[in-house]
């Protein structure tokens, strides 16, 4: 999931660390850079983020040819030896991959006569394409790999970046003066507005005066520059500790925008367009957080409609044997629309003939490419490993879209939820995360849509705070959880249907009288004796029934971001996690 860069140009160094800086949401293992200047490679790796990368560098503003990477280990150590770029026998090539070499094992073992200073997969790569860089060692070396690659390298005395791509993106941008290479557009911005996007099976070489692109069969193509076409706004923290607690406070922000933008024509005609797609049957498709929003959007759905909704994690989909044909609307979910297993998804939606949406923040996407519509999040860049406010603007479209096949109002009823939103009490939330952050493991538990909630908290409290977590049913716990219940266990009851509410109290008491200790998250008002079964409760405010959930997950968020800064940890850079997972 590693990000890549490449760039010729004056002040090589600091025009690649700036660009890394912009793709250390793909990975944050290590990160390394190579310059060949004056027929010369000096290349700096340090493990951790760039921020410790920058510290080695010696930085020089004369003019270079420079490629840079920043790792999210999938093969080898968290090391300096297996950090980027990789280098050939001699020292004389040097590379960047992102992606995964799957033949890699077997490549070794033909490839005679070398020396391997680390273990990763992509170290074979630079071994292969040899101390003689040119499109034909190039060509030579892609044809034998099986995998995925975004490839940039250089050579001593070189004047080129040679590049090639398969399943892991990447886009140039070139100008008189300068040329840039890099696995996501944004890497652009205040270089160039235009760039030119490579496909599946594409490689070349790029220098100051020239360009060359090959496809799959080996013939050289032109390709068309496109516009970046939208504004790329590198967010700052603006006074909060953390990018993730700065981003759950936009909620609010981000239905503003969705308001602005799906009461004006544009995405009205858009969604008039997916309505009149003929489709019996709805697919939702996402992985992790856009999963849990996936569920939600099943939720919304099946009250709804009764034609067939199903939720689906994009990385089983394909072993699930779905009835997904031409009949099918396919709705992909994502925050980045980069997620492999969710773009793996869409392609099998699209052979098996589905029609495509996909609900992505990230309109320059990959995912909003090969999609047939495209319904924006509007929550504007989202930093943080764990997606918070893009969760929110998920769910909220789903929204949109279910009312809009309703043909009702929704404008009414999201500028209503406006006024309704509760972030909820500081103090409080930072006594339960005290109070969790003593304890090995946590349960979420719920019935119906808070059982989805109770799943989403869940995943937000064990990505930033480490601590063991599981979302379970109330209803199911009777069936076997409940052995595990004793006095070391913290509960968290979600309640935000009055309906459900009766069952679930029981399932709390029958944690109780095991010794579980009881927290509830609730919108419902409670009277002193049912709150007197819980050792602590937070109650939000009320909103509409179908946006409860949302209310409801604000101050949850909240609950693992004070947990996770309770705990030491940073909560914007989880460990072992990428914010975009390009891998399969
Ligand atoms: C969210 O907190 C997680 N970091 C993760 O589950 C994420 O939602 C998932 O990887 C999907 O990412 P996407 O929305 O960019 O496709
Ligand atoms: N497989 C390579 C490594 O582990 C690249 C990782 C990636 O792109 O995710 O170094």
């Amino acid at each position: 999931m590693c990000g890549i860069i490449g760039y010729i140009g004056k002040n090589v160094e600091s025009v690649i660390l700036d660009g890394l800086e912009r793709l250390e949401y793909r990975g944050y293992d290590s990160a390394g850079l190579a310059v060949c200047r004056q027929g010369n490679i000096q290349s700096f790796k340090a493990v951790g983020e760039v921020s410790k990368l920058k510290r080695t560098v010696k930085f020089c503003d004369d003019f270079g040819i420079g490629i840079g990477h920043t790792r999210w280990a999938t093969h080898g150590a968290i090391s300096l030896e297996n950090c980027h770029p990789h280098f050939s026998q001699s020292g004389d090539t040097a590379l960047v991959h992102n992606g995964i070499i799957e033949n890699f094992e077997d490549i070794k073992a033909q490839l005679s006569g070398m020396q391997y200073y680390g273990q990763t997969d992509s170290e074979v790569a630079a071994k292969l394409i040899g101390d003689k860089l040119s499109i034909s060692s190039l060509r030579k070396m892609i044809k034998k790999i099986a995998g995925s690659f975004a490839f940039a390298a250089i050579s001593k005395g070189g004047d080129s970046i040679y590049f090639a791509k398969q399943k892991s993106p990447l886009y140039i941008a070139k100008k008189d003066d300068g040329v840039m290479l890099a696995s996501d557009p944004s890497c652009f911005a205040g270089f160039s507005n235009e760039y030119i996007s490579l496909d599946d099976g594409e490689y070349g070489r790029v220098s100051i005066s020239n360009l060359t692109i090959y496809d799959s069969n080996d013939k050289i193509l032109q390709k068309q520059p496109q516009k970046l076409d939208f504004k790329f706004v590198d967010e700052e923290k603006k006074g909060y500790a953390h990018f993730m607690l700065k981003e759950i406070y936009q909620s609010r922000l981000t239905l503003e925008n969705i308001i602005e933008k799906y009461s004006g024509s544009q995405m009205q005609e858009v969604l008039s367009q997916i309505k009149s797609l003929n489709f019996d049957r709805i697919f939702l498709i996402g992985c992790g957080t856009a999963y849990h929003a996936a569920l939600i959007g099943q939720y919304y759905l099946r009250q709804a409609f009764c034609i067939d909704i199903y939720a689906a994690v994009a990385s089983e989909l394909q072993n699930e044997c779905l009835p997904i044909d031409e009949s099918s609307l396919c709705i992909f979910i994502s925050q980045s629309g980069e997620t492999a297993d969710t773009l793996a998804a869409l392609e099998y939606c699209r052979e098996k003939g589905g029609k495509i949406v996909s609900i992505t923040n990230t309109i320059y996407s990959t995912m909003a490419q090969k999609s047939d519509f495209c319904l924006p999040l509007c929550a504007g860049q989202e930093k943080a490993v764990a997606s918070t406010k893009a969760y929110f603007a998920q769910c909220l479209i789903l929204y949109i879209f279910t009312l809009f096949l309703q043909r009702k109002d929704y404008i009414t009823s999201l500028k209503t939820f406006k006024n309704q939103i509760d972030y909820g009490d500081d103090f409080a939330l930072g006594e339960i995360a005290d109070f969790i952050s003593k304890y090995q493991k946590v349960f979420f538990i719920g019935r119906g849509v808070d059982l989805i909630t109770a799943k989403e908290a869940s995943l937000k409290l064990k990505e930033i705070t480490y601590i063991f977590s599981s979302a379970e049913s109330s209803g199911e716990l009777k069936h076997g959880v409940i052995a595990l219940v004793d006095e070391n266990l913290p509960v968290i009851v979600i309640a935000t249907d009055e309906h459900l509410f009766k069952k679930t109290l029981n399932n709390a008491h029958e944690i109780k009288s095991r010794g579980g200790k009881l927290i509830l998250f609730t919108t419902l008002n409670i009277d002193d004796d049912t709150a007197a079964c819980f050792d602590k409760v937070i109650k939000a405010n009320s909103a509409q029934k179908p946006l409860l959930p949302l209310q409801i997950i604000i101050q949850l968020q909240k609950l693992a971001y004070f947990t996770a800064v309770k705990l030491g940890n940073n909560p914007d850079k989880p460990r072992n996690l990428a914010k975009s997972v390009t891998v399969e």
